[in-house]
């Protein structure tokens, strides 16, 4: 029997892992009260399949040695679930792969010798804190102020499954609930607007019968913080969806717009 053999040629494959060699341009501010300003940092020896984050982490780790000040930067699950990792990167807030967050985004997605532009998200209601980390609190004040619905937890609540919700209604309720609070939205939009954050936060309950009994004052509340926040208008230029990275739909912008007026006319 002819002996068995691969028709792969190994001699032909780089095994080399390909290093990637990068200037990073990266927004420095000691604190809020201080001027930032962008300082040039080459880095060597990315490879394509680290994440955007674990990048970060050489330089850092690189800065750490020569006894330099680290970047700060926001991150926590680095699985695309928490929504605390931000960045624009080259003038897209988290970068420009689609439908990712900067933890998900890979390095792959640039070239060697790319220079790369990272700055905080950037709108008033988001105050840099420090280099590349910025004040969220304003979307946990809009939350308060309505995203949520009033049950009994005593003991005496209902399964959820007793009350029939038609599909459509659950698919579109469950769409709007992957928001993860980003701010990516934010960020993106020419007017700074928190449009399509409020609007998920608002829909995902509209959509759903436990969530009409407070509907009413949960629009109006939020859309009353969300303007004393200082988020801007909405002036559907669509940049929060292109951007968002859980694929937020602005159908939710005219439903929260609609579930206002309904509720202005009710007052
Ligand atoms: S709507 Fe999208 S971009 Fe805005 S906060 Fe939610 S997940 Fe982030
Ligand atoms: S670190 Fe949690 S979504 Fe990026």
């Amino acid at each position: 029997m002819a002996p068995c053999h691969s028709t792969f040629d190994f001699r032909l494959y780089d095994f080399q892992t390909k290093n990637m060699k990068l200037t990073l341009k990266i927004w420095r501010q000691k604190n809020a009260a201080a001027e930032g300003k962008i300082v040039e940092y080459p880095i060597d020896g990315i490879e394509p399949d680290m994440s955007f984050l674990e990048m970060l982490d050489i330089l850092n780790d690189e800065l750490i040695v020569k006894g330099e000040d680290t970047v700060a930067f926001d991150h926590d699950c680095r699985e695309g679930i928490c929504g605390m990792c931000s960045l624009y990167i080259n003038g897209e807030a988290h970068g420009p792969d689609r439908l990712v967050t900067t933890c998900q985004l890979h390095m792959r997605k640039f070239k060697d010798g790319d220079t790369i532009f990272i700055e905080p998200f950037r709108a008033k209601a988001f105050p840099v804190i420090k280099d590349l980390v910025v004040d969220r609190s304003s979307f946990d004040r809009i939350q308060q102020s309505g995203g949520f619905i009033s049950v009994n937890t005593s003991g005496n609540t209902i399964d959820a499954n007793t009350i029939p919700i038609p599909k459509h209604d659950a698919d579109r309720a469950f769409d709007a609930a992957t928001c993860i609070g980003c701010g990516a939205c934010v960020a993106s939009c020419k007017n700074s607007s928190a449009m399509l954050f409020v609007s998920a936060k608002v829909s995902q309950f509209a959509l759903l019968p436990q969530g009409k009994v407070e509907a009413a004052d949960r629009v109006l509340n939020m859309v009353a913080q969300m303007d004393a926040e200082g988020f801007g208008n909405c002036t559907n230029t669509g940049a929060c969806e292109v951007e968002c990275p859980k694929g937020i739909s602005l159908e939710n912008i005219a439903r929260m717009n609609r579930e206002y007026l309904s509720a202005s006319l009710k007052g």
